[in-house]
């Protein structure tokens, strides 16, 4: 088994990352979008202690992610020309979402004045100071930042079927790892 990447092919880690955290996105994305309508009380508090939870889940795995990236770099791009121009700018704009995403998450949270619990258990240190202002500027970048992020997964992924449908196996070698 392949755990890292080669020339050609994604090896097991950089698959993993990548479907593992495709998968958490899209969960937080719609418990993001849940509990922004909810109003915090006892029965409803746990949603948003399992947002915080698997956001910065989500945050160490992009950290990771990246310390991979220097272990173990992708394999060269299957495109050419603009495409690859345009493949590097869209994974750098994902890249810096899943950063901006959880950090401003927890720069608002932090901003409430009210501790921040990791799996209901541990207090997550304070990132920001307790003030009204910054918890609303941050809540909205985190908001607008969400949207940002599905509007470029869309065009991720509508690249993706395409160069598949265009014979290169650009998705397969992310599924299996060759193409
Ligand atoms: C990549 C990780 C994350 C994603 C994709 C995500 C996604 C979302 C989305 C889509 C919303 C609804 C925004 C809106 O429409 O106004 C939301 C709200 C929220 N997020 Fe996240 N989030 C992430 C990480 C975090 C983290 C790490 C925290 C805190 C530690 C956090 C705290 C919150 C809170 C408290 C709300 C509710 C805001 C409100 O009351 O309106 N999120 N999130
Ligand atoms: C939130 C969801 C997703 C994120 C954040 C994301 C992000 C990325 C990033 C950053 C890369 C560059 C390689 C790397 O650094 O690991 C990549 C590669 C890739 N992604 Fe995604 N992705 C997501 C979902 C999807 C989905 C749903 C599909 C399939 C339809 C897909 C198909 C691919 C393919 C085929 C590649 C390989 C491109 C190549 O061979 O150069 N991704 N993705």
């Amino acid at each position: 088994m392949m755990w890292r990447n080669g020339p050609d092919g994604f090896g097991l880690v950089s698959r993993a990352l990548h479907w593992g955290m495709a998968v958490l996105i899209v969960v937080l994305f719609s418990l993001g979008l849940r509990i922004s309508s909810m109003q915090p009380d006892l029965s409803t508090l746990w949603l948003f202690g399992l947002h915080k939870t698997l956001g910065l889940t989500l945050l160490v795995l992009v950290l990771l992610r990246l310390v991979w990236h220097r272990i173990s770099p992708p394999p060269r791009p299957m495109a050419s020309g603009w495409q690859v121009k345009a493949a590097k700018a869209g994974h750098l704009g994902l890249y810096l979402l899943m950063l901006v995403i959880p950090l401003s998450g927890w720069v608002a949270s932090s901003a409430t004045g009210i501790d921040t619990l990791f799996a209901d258990r541990w207090v997550v240190l304070p990132i920001a100071p307790v003030s009204a202002s910054l918890e609303a500027t941050a809540f909205a970048v985190h908001g607008i930042a969400t949207k940002l992020l599905m509007a470029l997964l869309t065009l991720h992924v509508l690249a993706a079927l395409q160069h598949e449908m265009a014979g290169q196996g650009t998705l397969t070698r992310m599924l299996r790892g060759r193409r």
